[in-house]
């Protein structure tokens, strides 16, 4: 399809009490359709409007998730968008990803979709999710428009959304109005998601030019909002740890996909590594939950590798660092680093069992009560002392750790929350997250590494060009913590074994 000027004269913005300003997106249509076609094309076809669907599964827990944040904020509203596609280049968009949390209160993905939190007189909320409705074949909007849903495909209907969500549902296109109409209220809304949501809030809160002081308080109030949603989300409910099992076992599964792939990426470059992984996560979740790092050799120094196009070598470490996002949207984050002739060196397998005695204290100080940078602190710790045990550093390693000068090597802090989002939870309070204490439901990754980079003279040379990163999703429990990833081998002996196993043999 190309773009091509939009017909204009059957699709002028048309608006009825039921019916919304319709606007035609471009679409790849050459030529402006005679009055005959259009209106043919209102005609002969079956009604399909209502389907039997039944809620989603999420819904009850969507439910619970939405009283508590209105109880949070009574007697206000709030505006919680997923935000709109976005350009890739000239009339191409990228794969639409829904807002995390939008998601999180609603369980729904589609484009463009809002939901308001209306204050009730006598307490409480009414929500309503805003949506896309079907496009109309009154108008024309479902082959005219280059989103309709001759191109787009079926939407659902508001109705079936309704049944779908469990929630009552409304036109989009009517929410700025509303916006405009509503009562007088406390207003807050998720910011970055959508610019044109913002503009009418902006408008209904302080006018054409609100001044400066109240520009900043609608500001602190809406930061208030994002921060109290990652708050909420930082302890996974029983479904919630379901999807990232879920999306930990596919992920898995894309591990033993690229082992078996291996020497076909020893033939092209990195890329293979990637694609190997990305068919998994297409076939069995939505996507990859952030971009695959396939870094070979010296390239797993570099933190982000995300250009994958190097060589695969015999001999080499491999460093893969990927994650399954569910149809969901939950992310695994896992790491593995293996030697892509079957076994390591002695100098690879020294710097990989020093990662992996860190991770190991790592994963011992997960559980509910410790500090959430204790797991860190004990993972450098390790690092540190092996460090100055190989003269790299100089003890005593009390000093190394408070002069953080392990850091040199190891770059990076030991892990995250692990959720909707890769980096999860980031705007949560501190007190709750990075200087707070672990809780049943948190799930986070323990990833400690050692990277000395290719031309680092502090390091002796068999060292240089090393990385070594272990990464594991691990959830808090009652009782410690349970390692969701366990289903892949992570001692070296053990890396060993699966990999005599599945390598495909020369
Ligand atoms: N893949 C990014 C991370 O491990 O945090
Ligand atoms: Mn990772
Ligand atoms: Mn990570």
């Amino acid at each position: 399809m190309s773009e091509h000027q939009r017909p204009q004269s059957a699709t002028e913005p048309t608006s009825t009490a039921d019916a919304p300003v319709f606007t035609p997106r471009k679409n790849g249509q050459a030529q402006a359709p005679s009055d005959e076609l259009v209106a043919w094309m209102r005609t002969g076809w079956a009604d399909t409007e209502m389907r039997d669907l039944k809620p989603v599964e999420q819904a009850e827990y969507t439910a619970r998730r939405r009283a508590a944040l209105g109880a949070r904020f009574p007697g206000e509203r709030l505006v919680i968008p997923a935000g709109n596609l976005k350009t890739r280049s000239n009339d191409t968009e990228y794969p639409f990803r829904a807002a995390c949390d939008y998601v999180y209160l609603s369980g729904d993905q589609t484009d463009d979709g809002c939901l308001v939190f209306e204050p009730r007189t006598e307490g409480g909320h009414d929500v309503t999710a805003y949506l896309r409705p079907r496009s109309s074949r009154e108008n024309g909007e479902f082959w005219l428009d280059g989103h309709g849903e001759l191109w787009s495909g079926r939407r659902e209907s508001l109705q079936e959304s309704a049944a779908l969500l469990g929630l009552d549902t409304a036109d989009v296109r009517t929410l700025p109005d509303v916006l405009r109409d509503a009562p007088a209220a406390p207003t807050r809304i998720v910011r970055g998601h959508d610019s044109s949501l913002e503009s009418v809030l902006n408008e209904v809160r302080g006018g054409a030019s609100p001044a400066q002081e109240e520009r900043d308080a609608a500001a602190e109030r809406d930061e208030e909002l994002a921060v109290t949603l990652h708050d909420h989300r930082l302890i996974k409910d029983e479904w919630e740890v379901a999807q990232l099992q879920q999306a930990v076992d596919s992920t898995v599964r894309g591990f033993n996909d690229v082992v078996g792939a291996l020497p076909k990426a020893k033939a092209t470059s990195e890329r293979y590594v990637e694609g190997t992984f990305f068919l998994r996560a297409r076939v069995e979740g939505n996507d990859v939950g952030y971009g695959t790092i396939a870094a070979s050799g010296p390239n797993a120094t570099t933190l982000h590798w995300v250009r994958n196009d190097g060589p695969v070598r015999d001999g080499e470490l491999l460093l893969l660092d990927a994650g399954v996002e569910t149809t969901t949207l939950y992310t695994a984050d896992v790491t593995r680093t293996i030697p892509t002739s079957g076994t390591f060196t002695d100098v690879q397998r020294r710097v990989y069992d020093l990662v992996y005695a860190a991770q190991e204290a790592g994963i011992a100080a997960v559980a509910p009560g410790k500090p959430f940078r204790a797991y860190h602190e004990a993972a450098q710790r390790v690092l540190a002392e092996g460090l100055v045990e190989w003269g790299l550093l100089d003890g005593p390693v009390d000093t190394v750790v408070e002069q953080g000068l392990q850091r040199r090597y190891t770059l990076h802090g030991t892990g995250h929350m692990l959720g909707l989002d890769v980096h999860d939870c980031a705007a949560s309070r501190t007190e709750l997250h990075l200087y707070g204490d672990l809780q049943p439901g948190m799930v986070l990754t323990v990833e400690p590494g050692l990277y000395f980079q290719p031309d680092d003279l502090t390091v002796p040379e068999e060292l240089r060009g090393i990385g070594v990163r272990i990464e594991d999703d691990v959830l808090v429990t009652p009782e410690g913590n349970r390692v969701l990833s366990a289903g892949l081998p992570r001692r070296s002996d053990e890396v060993e074994a699966w990999l005599a196993e599945k390598l495909p043999k020369a």
